[in-house]
């Protein structure tokens, strides 16, 4: 009996060792261990011992049987830890790795230009308002003056999205909606996306525009001109001047074309300002008796005064941008250049 035992000792101490993971120690303990395992075969052996020698066999065989039970935990203890040390290195993380950058976003510089030129004015107490891309005839031509077959309808290269509907071509028909809807004294901003069909380098048949209106009483051309002064000075530098010329809009009268002295050349004359010292930057005027008439305001108690900023072209020269197409294909190589 003891040859036998020390045989399968030696026999499973070798397989314990070989044991490197939870499979091969399972298959281990099937065959040694479990209940048709070879150390139950051994307690079955007894009964072919001698009677007097049982008491000592059977003592020894449960002595072999606990030792074999210890050294298989033991064994099953090494190899969680083995594993548990594999799993942890597998799943190690360096936290000295620099992190992901997140790339910062910025706003498009027509938003850039948009915010200043609100800005600017809110600083003088207008307020922003804003109306339909989608309009109706009659606020974007009829009410503005523009009656059917009036010429003036050839000066914007209209989209008809059906009889009397139209995208809107400027930011004027919010003149109307404004007046609509407020008592004078008025003093709002209307910016927007208005739309022509006219296609170049300096045109796109989607652009912004800013309006502006002021209506109260005894409001004149020296009012626009003022307050031009001021927004041209806070875009374009302190020393910059205007200068009106005389214009054509239905909806105002008089109405006026606004340069300003160039910036680049200070008035001198450069390729910028195409050698004439001057820069035009928008159109307005003194808004038009029957606009007001057809908002319900009388004439002869207040008078306004209208203004519309072409976002693009102010950004265009702000920045130096020669072709506007630039502004709209969001090639972020032109767009991190405004970055603040
Ligand atoms: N709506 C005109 C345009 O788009 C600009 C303008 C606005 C002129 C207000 C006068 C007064 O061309």
């Amino acid at each position: 009996m003891h040859e036998i035992i020390e045989q399968l000792a030696a026999q499973a101490g070798e397989a314990l060792a070989a044991a490197d993971s939870r499979e091969t120690l399972a298959v281990f303990w099937q065959e040694y261990l479990s209940k048709n395992g070879k150390v139950s075969g051994l307690m079955k052996q007894l009964r072919n011992v001698a009677p007097e020698e049982r008491p000592a066999a059977g003592k020894i065989i449960n002595e072999f049987k606990q030792k074999l039970t210890a050294d298989y935990e033991a064994a099953a203890e090494r190899i969680n830890a083995a594993e548990l040390a594999a799993r942890n290195a597998a799943e190690a993380v360096d936290i000295t790795l620099p992190a992901k950058r997140r790339a910062l976003g910025a706003l498009h510089p027509i938003t850039l230009v948009k915010n200043q030129i609100i800005d600017t004015f809110a600083g003088m107490g207008f307020e922003v308002f804003e109306g339909p891309e989608i309009e109706d005839d009659d606020h974007n031509f009829t009410r503005l003056n523009v009656p059917k077959n009036h010429p003036a309808r050839d000066m914007q290269d209209t989209f008809y999205l059906a009889e009397d509907i139209v995208l809107r071509t400027h930011t004027s028909p919010g003149q109307i909606r404004v007046m609509d809807s407020k008592n004078p004294p008025i003093k709002v901003l209307v910016p927007g996306r208005v739309f022509r069909s006219d296609s170049d380098a300096t045109h796109s048949p989607m652009f912004h525009q800013m309006e502006g209106l002021v209506v109260d009483k005894r409001i004149t051309l020296c009012d626009l001109q003022g307050m031009l002064d001021k927004f041209v000075q806070a875009l374009f530098g302190p020393e910059v001047k205007t200068r009106l010329r005389p214009s054509y809009f239905p909806f105002t009268e008089p109405s006026v074309e606004v340069d300003v002295s160039c910036f680049e050349c200070g008035g001198k004359g450069c390729p910028l300002c195409k050698h004439t010292g001057w820069i035009e930057v928008l159109g307005g005027g003194i808004v038009h008796h029957n606009v007001l008439k057809n908002c319900g305001i009388d004439p002869e108690e207040y008078s306004g005064l209208a203004f519309g900023i072409g976002i693009e072209r102010i950004a265009m020269l702000r920045y130096g941008i020669n072709n506007i197409g630039l502004l709209f294909e969001n090639d972020l190589r032109f767009l991190k250049q405004f970055r603040e």
